[in-house]
């Protein structure tokens, strides 16, 4: 099981994944700007760590053209969007059907888009968490694999908030990978994900917990 990691900044997630010890290959981290954290992190693990500047590139489908040949260079059984703050063409996200993962900060389908922990606050959602999900064309949708939930509390700041679902993407993400490196993840035919257990029989996944 081989894996690209995309990223674009300070890489806690990539960070996570790493210490899971996954039964997988991370073959490179990739990231569109080429001062995020993440890249030195990936090369103390004697990762290969590229930057692809978006900035150098005319199109959005220019530039996502040139990140499928770099990232198809190591054949990669999944690639992993770790904290990518780019939108996706559906060219890319077409190219990828069925081994794209994503995470995002929001209890979805709730908070898709930026600024989500700003946002629940303003909403005053009593809950709050983060989803992995598989990703499809529309942005920040797509079968939902695994969610935590936070309890939000009264003198929460988008920055406290922000630090407890941080911590629960920590723990949720790489679990996520490391059933499709298992080959246990199944998407129904309804976009619904569900688990297979060593026996071979199916079932739902569950909410990992309210801290
Ligand atoms: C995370 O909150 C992730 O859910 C979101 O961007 C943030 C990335 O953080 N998509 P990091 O780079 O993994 O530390």
């Amino acid at each position: 099981m081989k894996l690209v990691v995309l990223i674009s900044g300070r890489g806690s997630n990539l960070k996570a994944i790493l210490d899971a010890r996954l039964p997988a290959e991370i073959a490179a981290v990739i990231s569109n700007r080429p001062d995020a954290a993440g890249l030195d992190l990936a090369r103390s693990h004697g990762i290969p760590a590229l930057a692809l500047d978006h900035r150098q590139h005319a199109s959005r489908a220019d530039f996502d053209s040139a990140l499928i040949e770099a990232i198809d260079r190591y054949q990669p059984d999944l690639v992993v969007l770790a904290g990518y703050l780019r939108i996706l063409t559906d060219g890319f996200v077409a190219h990828y059907a069925g081994r794209l993962m994503n995470i995002h900060p929001s209890l979805l389908p709730s908070f898709p888009g930026l600024d989500t922990h700003a946002r629940a606050l303003a909403e005053g959602v009593k809950v709050h968490g983060c989803t992995v999900h598989f990703v499809t064309p529309t942005l920040d949708h797509g079968p939902i694999i695994l969610q935590a939930a936070v309890a939000v509390r009264s003198d929460d700041t988008p920055h406290t908030l922000a630090a407890r679902v941080l911590a629960a993407e920590h723990r949720i993400y790489p679990k996520a990978i490391a059933w499709f490196a298992e080959g246990r993840l199944l998407v129904q035919n309804d976009g619904r994900v569900n688990l297979r257990d060593d026996s071979g029989s199916e079932q739902a996944i569950f909410i990992t917990g309210l801290p």
